[in-house]
């Protein structure tokens, strides 16, 4: 990556060649989707206990259980996706350091439900999830034509709760102690974002920085 060109996927080599620029981008990271085959590949990320304990998996999971996850993401000519899930790359990198995206999109309704985990603990808290977030609802929003994102949050996830309102997601409700983890009932947090809202967020498009 060089000052020049920050959003390639590549390293532009001595040759010259064309990098060509990410389509989802924001100002850290890029997005691209997530082949089912990855999602295998990542179980051992999710099984660490600081990212489950956020993330909420009771449990290890298995790579069979992640496999029939990835089934949902596969593609299917002529029909619209309910789940598209897309890897987060810093920018001018190509390996990923986690996923984010939109699981159950109501294409009747204009809503979906966001997800978003980054899969190494070491990562948190340095605004890669953030920008994520910005991408995937400029995506939501400029191309889905949505009118609603909205995501669950554990009460306990100070930091989720403090990067989602960061972009410009407001608390609709709390379902009371539905969710029960390390022996003690804790309160979801359920935040949404309107098309209106997003609108009028003071910052720059994804398409604004990948450039015409
Ligand atoms: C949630 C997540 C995507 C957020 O991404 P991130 O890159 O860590 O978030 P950012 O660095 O952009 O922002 C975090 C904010 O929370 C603040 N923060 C960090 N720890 C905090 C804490 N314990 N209490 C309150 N605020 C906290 C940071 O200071 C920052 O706010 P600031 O920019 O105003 O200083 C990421 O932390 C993550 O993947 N966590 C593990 C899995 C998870 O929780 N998934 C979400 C499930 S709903």
């Amino acid at each position: 990556m060089t000052d020049a060109d920050p959003g390639a996927y590549a390293p532009p080599d001595s040759s010259g060649s064309y990098a060509p620029q990410p389509m989802l981008r924001g100002e850290k990271v890029w997005l691209r989707p997530v082949e089912p085959s990855e999602l295998a590949e990542g179980v051992e990320k999710v099984n660490d206990a600081t990212i489950a304990h956020f993330a909420g998996f009771k449990s290890p999971i298995t790579r069979a259980g992640a496999d029939r996850f990835g089934q949902k993401l596969v593609d299917e000519p002529g029909r619209t996706p309910s789940w598209l899930i897309f890897n987060i790359i810093p920018l001018g990198d190509q390996k990923g350091i986690g996923t984010v995206g939109f699981r159950d999109i109501d294409h009747l309704n204009g809503s979906a439900e966001l997800t978003i985990l980054l899969d190494d603990r070491r990562l948190l808290g340095k605004g890669y999830g953030t920008d994520a977030v910005n991408v995937l609802c400029d995506f939501g929003f400029g191309e889905l034509r949505l009118e609603r994102i909205f995501l669950r949050v554990f009460d306990y996830n100070a930091r989720a709760i403090r990067s989602y309102e960061k972009a410009g997601f407001r608390t609709d409700a709390l379902t009371r102690r539905s969710r029960f983890h390390r022996g003690v009932h804790h309160d979801v947090v359920v935040m949404s974002i309107l098309r209106d809202d997003w609108l009028a967020l003071p910052r720059p498009k994804s398409w604004d920085l990948a450039g015409p």
